[in-house]
Order: structure tokens, then sequence, then C-alpha cells
């Protein structure tokens, strides 16, 4: 197959997206991770659907990671589902996560924080740590873009309360008409911060609302308990199914998002992804243990630090042997055609300077 699957063995992992509740201590923070750790997406265009089921992405590679509580960071106290798969592509335009998880069905119609949830954060800032959300050390009351400036992080968070699997939520007309990176619907919402207790939609900010923040996120979700309708049925889930398998039904979490490489942001609110770098990137996930809700502190995380996600080039992509032979034969069936092409055009010249006496009308006596 393509290239192997990479492992990630376990990181020791302190915090990823903090909340203000777990936020009081000042102990000296440390990080056991020093594998170079990436992820890599591939370019791929035209084979994803954002509909939160995975079969679209099966012969993509995934990355394994563990996830381990991001507080209290214990092999022991690993998510009991097992290891998150990661898969990342990009066609050139968006780029496309999809992350998979082992649990079995819980689900709290309305109450987020009795289903599971999924977050996404990213370095902006050049000085923006994975530790503490961006890192900025200023009080809530006087953390801003000029005081925290270069600590930015990036933020998707998506709540599936009242989202309907397979349907699509994220950026919507309403939201982004009023200029910010907000989710009305399923609360799939588009952040950014400076450290955990200065957090804000896109477009807010404590000096005030800027009206051009947008929510340029797209995602879905699903668990593979759910049946599908068959195509003479409504060939989607609406809100009456709710909910939609029955609770502790076996099977897998999938929460696929998009989002276009480069945003219109102009305020170092979204990451901006480049084609031929690297970002740095971080996963979370919640889950309501025994059907407890989940507080905001109290979630899973892939890594203690940043994890490197390249965006490669379409044109450093390895094509696979069953297509590249086709792609030998296309390409040796147009050279003999331009082959051909081009012993007939040295034939006619050939022949026209030979004949002297082909007749020529220029074009003023027609
Ligand atoms: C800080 O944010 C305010 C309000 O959004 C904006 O007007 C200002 O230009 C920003 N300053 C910088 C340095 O980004
Ligand atoms: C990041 O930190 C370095 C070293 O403290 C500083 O020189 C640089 O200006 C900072 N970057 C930003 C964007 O503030
Ligand atoms: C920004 O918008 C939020 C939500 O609409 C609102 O609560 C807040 O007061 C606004 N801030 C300013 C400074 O207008």
């Amino acid at each position: 197959m393509l290239r192997p699957l990479f492992l990630f063995s376990l990181f020791i992992t302190p915090q990823l997206i903090r909340f203000v509740i777990s936020h009081q201590e000042r102990g000296a923070w440390s990080c056991e991770s020093n594998t170079e750790t990436r992820f890599q997406a591939v370019y791929k265009p035209g084979i994803i659907t954002v509909d939160g089921q995975g079969q679209d992405w099966k012969d993509i590679d995934g990355f394994q990671v563990s996830l381990l509580p991001a507080l209290d960071p214990h092999q022991d106290d690993a998510y009991q589902g097992g290891k998150m798969t990661v898969k990342v592509l990009h066609d050139g335009h968006d780029v496309f996560f999809l992350l998979q998880v082992d649990g079995e069905y819980v689900y709290t119609k309305g109450d987020n924080y009795k289903c599971p949830s999924v977050a996404l954060m990213f370095q902006v800032g050049e000085n923006a740590t994975y530790h503490d959300m961006g890192g900025c050390h200023e009080s809530p009351g006087t953390c801003n873009n000029k005081t925290c400036r270069g600590h930015e992080v990036d933020i998707m968070h998506f709540s599936i309360g009242n989202a309907i699997p397979g349907r699509l939520y994220g950026g919507n007309p309403l939201d982004n008409r009023d200029g910010n990176g907000g989710d009305r619907y399923g609360h799939l919402v588009d952040l950014y911060a400076w450290s955990p207790h200065c957090r804000y939609l896109d477009g807010h900010s404590p000096s005030g609302n800027d009206s051009s923040g947008q929510n340029n996120w797209k995602g879905a979700w699903w668990h593979d308990s759910f049946t599908v309708h068959s195509a003479s049925a409504i060939p989607g889930f609406i809100e009456g199914d709710s909910p939609y398998s029955s609770t502790g039904q076996k099977g897998t979490y999938y929460f696929e998002f998009s989002r276009p490489l480069r945003t219109m942001d102009r305020f170092q609110q979204d990451v901006q992804f480049t084609i031929s770098q690297s970002s740095k990137v971080a996963v979370a996930f919640w889950y309501p243990i025994d059907g407890k809700p989940w507080r905001g502190s109290e979630h899973y995380s892939v890594s203690c630090d940043w994890v490197l996600l390249d965006i490669p080039s379409g044109s450093s992509v390895i094509t696979r042997a069953s297509s590249s032979s086709s792609w030998e034969a296309a390409s040796a069936f147009s050279l003999l055609l331009s082959l051909v092409s081009f012993c007939l055009s040295v034939f006619v010249g050939y022949w026209v300077s030979k004949n002297k006496s082909v007749p020529f009308m220029p074009m003023n006596n027609l």
C-alpha cells in the first residue's frame, strides 16, 4: 500500500483545551514527549464528501494516537475505547480531517456535555504554545491583541448535542452575516484564544466585535451503529430520529471536517495553511464516561505538545501502481500522437516547398 501506518506511542499529555475552572495552578510544566510527531495530509482531490461517514477515507492511511487525560496523563487512565485514528488530506483548496474513535453509543439530545465532542487547535502566532492554549500570561481583564500578540491559537470545537448525524454544521449564512465564528444550529464553532481564559469566537474580542469574523469550518459526525435508511426512504436522519441508535451500541464515532486552506481573516484568528509547508495542530476528545456529563477540563488529548501537520504539494504525491500504469499508457499514447503530427507537419512543409504551384490568394483579394 502507500505509506506504512505511522504509529505514535504514548504521549504524556497535560492539557489541551483547558478551561477557566481548571486553570488555577502555576506549577512547572513539562512535556515528556520528544518524539518527532507528524501528521501528513495527502493530496487527493475529489474523494471526500463531508457527511460524517468514513468509507470514502478507506484508502487513506491514518495516524493512530493515544488518548490520555489531558490534565492527569497516566497510561492507566487512557480512554477505554482505544486509540484515535486521525486522517488528513487536501485537494489544493480545502483541507479535510477525519477523527475516528471507537466508543459505545451515547447521545443526549440538547445536552452537549452528555455527548462526545472533539476539538482541533492550531498555532497561529509564532510564540503560541500548545500548553495553556497559546500561553499568554495576561489576566482575563488585560489580555487583548496587543498584550498577547504572538500567542494566538485557532480552535475548532464541535459539540454534537444539537447536531443531526450526517448533516453539515459549521459556517452558515446567518452567523457569518453577523460576522462571527458561531454556529447557532449545531455548535461547530470557530474560535481563537491567547490562553484558556482568553477565548473568543472569531470576530469577537475584548476590544470590541469586528464584523468581519467568519466560521470557515464545515463538519459532520456519525456512529457506525446507525442503520442508513434504504434508498427508497428519506436518505438521511432528521431531528425526529433522535437518538438515532440505542445507547450502549458498540461502534466507531466519526468526526469529519473541512476548511479552506486560506481564509479572509485579518486579525490572526485563523490558521493559514500553505501548500508545501507545515502547521502545528493538537486534537482533543471528550466522552461522557458512564453517562456522566463531562466538564471542559475533562478531556483526552493526542499529544502534550504541537503535532506537525505537513501539507504537501500535489506534485510530490507518489501515484499508486495500479493507476500509474494507466497513466503511463495514456502518456505513451499522447507521445505517439505528437510524433505522428510532427512527422505530418514536416511532410506537409516539404510537400508545399516542393510544389511551388500551390495556389496562394491574398486575403484582400477575397
Ligand atoms: C485589535 O483588535 C481591534 C478590534 O478588533 C482592531 O480594531 C485592531 O486593529 C486590532 N489590532 C491589531 C494590532 O491587530
Ligand atoms: C516572539 O518572541 C520573541 C522572543 O521573545 C520575540 O522576539 C518576538 O517578537 C515574538 N513574536 C511576536 C509575534 O510577538
Ligand atoms: C460582542 O458580541 C457579543 C455577542 O453578540 C456580545 O455579548 C458582546 O457584548 C459584544 N461586545 C461588544 C464590545 O460589543
